[in-house]
């Protein structure tokens, strides 16, 4: 079954409730996201291998580490993902980006694809996917297949909040991504939406409602 991470870190977990609020309007919203973006991306990238190589300080050659092994892709689900995207990117700027675009059918909450750009070495890259909410998983569930079936071999999954039926679905479609989220929350309600959850967070970063 794939591991589930919750990053409980202060500054995460009061950012989050900042958002949570329904008054927090979007400019804030938008800002507050990235930055807890930025600030899980420091835990999803903590297993990062490391290798040692020479380097020469003012004083003296001396051994010293930098990453290792594969370079990453950052792959935001549309529309939400974006925002996420650009915190995780003032960590690693040069990491490569995709996009997959799909939206949640309001009636069946399946998720509709109309967007896929990736790089074309994802084989040999990290990859994060990001999408603030993970309700039913359906969404995550498709984008992570879509990553599968161009050849991605490394896939971390990440998100704010998480409803317990969308890691349910995630471990079950792919128990070998690992799930990184900052909160899991008690249920979804009959229209699908996380409670208490943020609302959704499309709208609330665009200020579409
Ligand atoms: C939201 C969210 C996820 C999806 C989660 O996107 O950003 O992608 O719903 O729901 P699920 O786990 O039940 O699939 P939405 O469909 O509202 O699209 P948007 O980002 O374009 O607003
Ligand atoms: N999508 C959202 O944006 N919010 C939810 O609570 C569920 C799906």
């Amino acid at each position: 079954m794939g591991k589930v991470r919750q990053i409980d870190h202060p500054l995460i977990q009061h950012k989050l409730t900042i958002i949570r609020d329904v008054r927090t309007g979007a400019k804030e919203f938008r800002e507050l996201v990235e930055e807890i973006a930025t600030l899980m991306a420091y835990e999803v990238t903590r297993d990062f291998p490391l290798e040692e190589v020479e380097v020469e300080t003012p004083l003296c050659k001396a051994k010293a580490r930098v990453i290792a092994g594969k370079k990453v892709a950052v792959v935001p689900i549309l529309r939400a993902g974006l925002v996420m995207a650009d915190g995780v990117l003032k960590l690693i700027p040069a990491a490569k980006m995709g996009h997959i675009g799909l939206y949640r059918d309001p009636e069946t909450l399946n998720p509709v694809e109309y967007y896929c750009k990736l790089p074309n070495d994802i084989g040999e890259r990290e990859m994060i996917l990001v999408d603030p909410m993970l309700a039913t998983g359906g969404s995550a569930s498709a984008g992570i297949g879509f990553l599968k079936q161009r050849g991605a071999q490394n896939i971390k999954l990440m998100c704010l909040i998480a409803a317990p039926e969308g890691i349910a679905r995630i471990q079950q479609d792919h128990p070998d991504v690992e799930i990184f989220v900052a909160d899991i929350d008690e249920k979804l309600n009959s229209h699908g939406y996380i409670v208490p959850g943020l609302g959704d967070a499309g709208d609330r970063l665009f200020g579409t409602k």
